[in-house]
């Protein structure tokens, strides 16, 4: 079943009214009270936004801005050797700085003239409706705190690095953002839970974890990939299928951990083709039909 909920830590709300956010005694951040009151912060910041305002200024310290300066710089190699081009084109556009985390509101600004996209903050889970709901608006549910900097490569909750530069780069890139707004209006049209799990499973193996191949070469496209330097340099050794809509969406995954199937597809297009496809047409009908039919 789709696990979404496990890789956010658990949120919830003090008689004062600020948020509490618990992380797991194997989270790196366990025992370090100034992280810890750092996720408190952040994620009280973001509970405490209404719709319709800008997203919260996240005042962030020395050390977080250097936790993205050197994921930022880790990745400056990485992308121009195994990322996909679309990436590449996208990441080209939006310029994102590299020696401080940039707020939200100051990278939808940078998004709005390329694609319209703009951010909206999340204190922790966001429901998988509401998630891809606000996608079919050209809105970006994301997180404002920064991985722990003793992880710095990979961390298997997403945090603004993964949010940002994973999937900022691909928010800026009109082709990317069709099959995002296209995910959003499938998940509208379906009103299973089935089917929904379905399209977000499908959304995990190609705009989270997807690769493609260029010129005979095995190239990443995912934010999940791109955001993570480890996973960056690891993706082309685990096993790769062919892109599949049924495997994908049903298949199980493990969040914690560097994915050990990734499906491939032959080019871009063959992504905007079968997965765009997808989305542009889906029903409960259409996907109970292939999910019963197992
Ligand atoms: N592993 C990613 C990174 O290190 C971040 C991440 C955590 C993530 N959970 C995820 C990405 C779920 C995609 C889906 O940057
Ligand atoms: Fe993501």
């Amino acid at each position: 079943m789709f696990e979404e909920a496990q890789y956010f830590a658990p949120v919830s709300e003090r008689a004062d009214g600020t948020l509490q956010v618990k992380l797991g005694a194997d989270h790196p951040g366990f025992a370090d009270a100034d992280y810890r009151a750092r996720r408190d912060e952040l994620a009280t910041l973001a509970a405490r936004w209404t719709p319709g305002e800008p997203c919260p200024q996240a005042s962030y310290t020395d050390a977080e801005h250097d936790v993205w300066a050197q994921v930022s710089a880790a990745l400056v190699p990485l992308h121009e050797q195994y990322a996909a081009t679309e990436y590449l084109h996208g990441k080209e556009s939006l310029q994102l700085p590299t020696d401080r985390i940039p707020q939200l509101e100051e990278v939808s600004a940078r998004l709005a003239p390329l694609t319209g996209f703009g951010y909206r903050p999340a204190a922790g889970l966001v429901p998988l409706r509401d998630f891809y709901g606000a996608l079919a608006e050209r809105r970006f549910f994301s997180t404002q705190y920064v991985r722990h900097h003793s992880v710095p490569l990979y961390t298997p909750e997403p945090d603004v690095i993964h949010e940002v530069i994973g999937h900022g780069n691909t928010l800026a890139n009109p082709r990317f953002t069709a099959l995002y707004e296209l995910a959003g209006q499938a998940s509208r049209r379906v009103e299973s839970t089935e089917a929904l799990e379905f399209i977000s499973r499908v959304f995990w193996f190609t705009l989270e974890f997807g690769v493609l191949f260029e010129r005979g070469e095995l190239r990443a496209y995912g934010a999940g990939i791109l955001s993570s330097p480890g996973e960056t340099e690891e993706f082309r050794d685990v096993t790769i299928r062919p892109l599949d809509l049924v495997a994908m969406g049903t298949a199980d995954y493990d969040i914690t951990a560097y994915q050990d199937v990734l499906y491939a597809a032959e080019s871009f297009s063959h992504v905007e083709d079968v997965v765009g496809g997808f989305w542009s047409s889906c029903t409960d009908e259409s996907i109970a039909a292939v999910t019963h039919s197992m």
